[in-house]
C-alpha cells in the first residue's frame, strides 16, 4: 500500500502523544501532559506519569481521530514506542496498542523512541526530504544523544550519548539551584537573556584531550551542574547576591557549546554536511542561534523540525512506522514488552 493510515502512540515520559499520519503527510498530532503534575517534585516521577497516561490515553486517541477525520476501522496499522523510557509508563501505551491491534485485525509496529524523534523531520511539509546519511542530535529532559543516520528503517549508529545528566534534566537541576520553577529550561533561558554568558568559565564536560579520545561524541552534564553549586555556594558563604541572570547566561553558553562542538565534530569526521536536531531543547533559543551559526560555517545543513514535532508526540512514532511499512518491513509479534534501555 503506497500511504499507509497509520495511529502512534508515545508514552516513554510525561507526554501522552498520538499521532496519525498517511505515508509522510501529518493528519493530527495530540498531545496531553502531566508536566503540571510533576513541577513541586522538581522531576518526572514515573508513577505519577503512567497514571496520566492510562487517564488521559482514551480521550486522546478519540481526539486525534476526530481531528485526522479518520475511524479506527481505516487504520493500516498502529504503531507504539517500546523503548528507551519510563517502563511503567511505556507500559501504559503498549498495553493499549496491543489491545488496538488484537481488536482491530491490523498490524502493530514496536518503534524505538530515538529514531522516532528523527522521523518527526519527514512530517515538516516545508522542508524537503530528509536525506542520508545526516547526523542527528537529539536533546531532551530524557536524553542527550548524537546518531548516524544512514536509513531510518535499519541503519542508526549511536554514535554517542550522555554518561550522566540529560541536558534537559541539567536544565531543570541548575534552575533548581536558583530557585527557578520547573521546568527548568524556558526559566533558564529566560533569566539567561539578560545576562552576560562569558561572565563564568564554567567547565565544558567531556572536552579535555584526554576525554575525548574515549568520549568523542559523549556527553557528561553532572560537572557542569556541581560547578554551578560550588560557585553559588560560595558567593552565599560570602554574603554576596547571586547574579542570576549571568549564571544563566554562562551555564547555557557551556552545555550549548559542547551540544554544538560535538555535533559538529562528528559532521566533520564521517564527511556528513547535514545536521539534524530534535527534543525539547532545541526549543532554547540560543542553542539554535549558535548551532545555526557554526552549521553554516562549516559547510553544514541544519534542519530543525517545528517544536510541536521537536518535543516527544506520537506523530514521529506513527511516521516511523510509516516509513517501515512502505520500506516492507513485518510488524512486530506481540511478545514485546516495554525496555527502558532500548538500544537504536
Ligand atoms: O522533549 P521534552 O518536551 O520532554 C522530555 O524530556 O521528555 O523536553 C523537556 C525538556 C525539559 O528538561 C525542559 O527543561 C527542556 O526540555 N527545555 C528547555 C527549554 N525548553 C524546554 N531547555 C532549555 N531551554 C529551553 N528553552
Ligand atoms: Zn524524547
Amino acid at each position: 500500500r503506497a500511504e499507509p493510515l497509520i495511529l502512534g502512540i508515545e508514552t516513554s515520559c510525561d507526554e501522552t502523544g498520538i499521532g496519525i499520519v498517511r505515508g509522510r503527510t501529518l493528519l493530527s498530532n495530540t498531545i496531553a501532559s502531566s508536566m503540571d503534575e510533576h513541577a513541586r517534585y522538581g522531576g518526572v516521577v514515573p508513577e505519577v506519569a503512567a497514571r496520566a497516561h492510562l487517564e488521559a490515553l482514551t480521550p486522546s486517541i478519540e481526539a486525534a481521530l476526530s481531528e485526522a477525520g479518520v475511524g479506527l476501522d481505516e487504520l493500516d496499522a498502529i504503531a507504539v514506542t517500546s523503548g528507551p523510557g519510563l517502563a511503567g509508563a511505556l507500559m501504559v501505551g503498549i498495553g493499549a496498542a496491543k489491545a488496538l491491534a488484537v481488536s482491530l485485525g491490523t498490524p502493530l509496529y514496536a518503534v524505538n523512541h530515538l529514531v522516532g524523534h528523527i522521523a518527526a523531520d519527514i512530517l515538516d511539509g516545508d522542508a524537503p526530504r530528509l536525506e542520508y546519511p545526516t547526523v542527528a542530535l537529539l536533546v531532551s529532559g530524557g536524553h542527550t544523544s548524537l546518531l548516524l543516520v544512514r536509513d531510518l528503517t535499519g541503519d542508526v549508529e549511536l554514535l554517542g550519548e550522555t554518561m550522566d545528566d540529560a541536558a534537559g534534566e541539567a536544565f531543570d537541576k541548575v534552575a533548581r539551584l536558583l530557585g527557578l520553577p520547573y521546568p527548568g529550561g524556558p526559566e533558564i533561558d529566560r533569566a539567561a537573556a539578560e545576562g552576560d554568558p562569558t561572565a563564568i568559565a564554567f567547565p565544558r564536560g567531556l572536552s579535555r584531550a584526554s576525554d575525548l579520545a574515549k568520549h568523542r561524541y559523549d556527553f557528561s552534564f553532572s560537572g557542569l551542574k556541581t560547578a554551578v553549586a560550588r560557585w553559588t555556594e560560595q558567593r552565599s558563604a560570602l554574603g554576596e547576591d547571586i547574579p542570576v541572570a549571568d549564571v544563566a547566561a554562562s551555564f547555557r553558553e557551556a552545555v550549548v557549546d559542547v551540544l554544538v562542538t560535538k555535533a559538529l565534530a562528528a559532521c566533520a569526521d564521517h564527511g556528513v554536511p547535514r545536521l539534524l536536531l530534535g527534543g525539547g531543547v532545541i526549543a532554547n533559543r540560543r542553542l539554535r542561534d549558535v548551532a545555526k551559526q557554526r552549521a553554516d560555517a562549516a559547510g553544514v545543513t541544519l534542519r530543525i523540525p517545528p517544536l510541536s514535532l521537536c518535543t516527544d508526540n506520537g506523530a514521529m512514532i506513527a511516521a516511523l512506522a510509516a516509513e517501515l511499512v512502505m520500506a516492507g518491513r513485518e510488524p512486530s509479534t506481540l511478545a514485546f514488552g516495554a525496555d527502558s534501555t532500548l538500544p537504536v
